[in-house]
């Protein structure tokens, strides 16, 4: 399979285990609209980068990237999460997401919280209960995840985030840690559960950890980027929100084109680190289109 139909196939791979994982439980007549919030984001895709790389570092490191299903489900679970609360009127104040109204736009602020709180969860049912992970590797997989997802991750990136917004002396190194806690710690995540599904040893695990946080820095300077080069239509989500709420970014700091450069440096150190993997071609295209894109 080339690079294009691997990708698509991950993806819709994706698409119909995150159904089946959040289906109506037996007596929830109750919680329609909650799950319908929740699909309706889930559904609404995304580039599907971080199940991608939960498979790829599965395969990279000689696992079947079926056995990964539950832990790549569940950190776009997470991520999912993290868009929905992020759009809300209280953090971003962003209207459109994935090409359609936020959730909270179609459902409602408080349907928006809940839903966000449900997908949080979901991922901790679903691998504790997951077929496939021994109970050694259900707990390292629950344990970077719930790690990578809270207040050492990405709600604590968050709050950096939102605490910037009303500063006028962020610089690099703020960001840096910013931008390692609400985007890298689920990259991390995602490449060090692959690994851990594949029963992966230490040295491969620091060598994921290493990509992850070159890529997980260099994904977050192109939003930065994206948010002031592309449009709407492109991106799937309001460009200029950074502006409007005020925020520091890689951007507002050093312009675009220094912003790219960087970009680039900090990739080409994360294509390094993939130099410790044997089947690493699928990483290497992905950690290089993920330089080069778009939306
Ligand atoms: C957007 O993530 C939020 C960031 C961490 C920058 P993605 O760019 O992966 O969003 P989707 O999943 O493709 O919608
Ligand atoms: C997102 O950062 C990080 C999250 C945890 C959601 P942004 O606020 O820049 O993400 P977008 O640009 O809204 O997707
Ligand atoms: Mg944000
Ligand atoms: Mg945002
Ligand atoms: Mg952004």
């Amino acid at each position: 399979m080339n690079f294009n139909d691997k990708m698509k196939f991950y993806a819709e791979y994706t698409q119909k285990k995150l159904k089946e994982y959040n289906c109506p439980d037996s007596d929830t007549e109750k919680q329609k609209t909650l799950i319908d919030a929740m699909n309706y984001s889930l559904e609404a895709g995304g580039k599907r980068i971080r199940p991608v790389l939960v498979y790829s570092f599965c395969e990279a490191c000689g696992g079947d990237y079926k056995k990964a299903t539950a832990p790549a489900c569940a950190i776009e679970m997470i991520h999912t999460f993290s868009l929905i609360h992020d759009d809300l009127p209280a953090m971003d104040n962003d209207d459109f997401r994935r090409g359609k109204p936020s959730c909270h736009k179609k459902f409602g602020e408080a349907e928006a919280i809940l839903a966000g709180d449900a997908l949080a969860l979901l991922p901790f049912e679903i691998i504790s209960g997951d077929e496939n992970l021994s109970a050694d590797e259900k707990v390292k997989i629950i344990s970077v995840l719930s790690k990578a997802s809270g207040k050492s991750g990405m709600v604590g990136g968050q709050m950096i985030d939102m605490e910037n917004e009303r500063r006028s002396d962020v610089d690099e190194d703020n960001l840096i840690n910013m931008y390692r806690g609400k985007t890298g710690a689920l990259i991390m995540a995602s490449c060090v559960m692959g690994c851990i599904c594949a029963g992966a040893d230490e040295f491969h695990i620091k060598k994921a950890e290493e990509y992850a946080y070159k890529l997980g820095l260099a994904f977050q300077i192109i939003d930065d980027i994206l948010d002031v080069t592309s449009t709407s239509d492109i991106l799937g989500k309001p460009v200029g929100s950074d502006e409007q709420e005020n925020k520091t970014t890689f951007v507002t700091l050093y312009g675009v084109e220094k912003a790219k450069q960087i970009a680039l440096k900090i990739t080409n150190q994360a294509l390094e680190m993939l130099e410790n993997f044997e089947n690493n071609e699928f990483l290497k295209e992905l950690t290089d289109m993920l330089l080069k894109r778009s939306f």
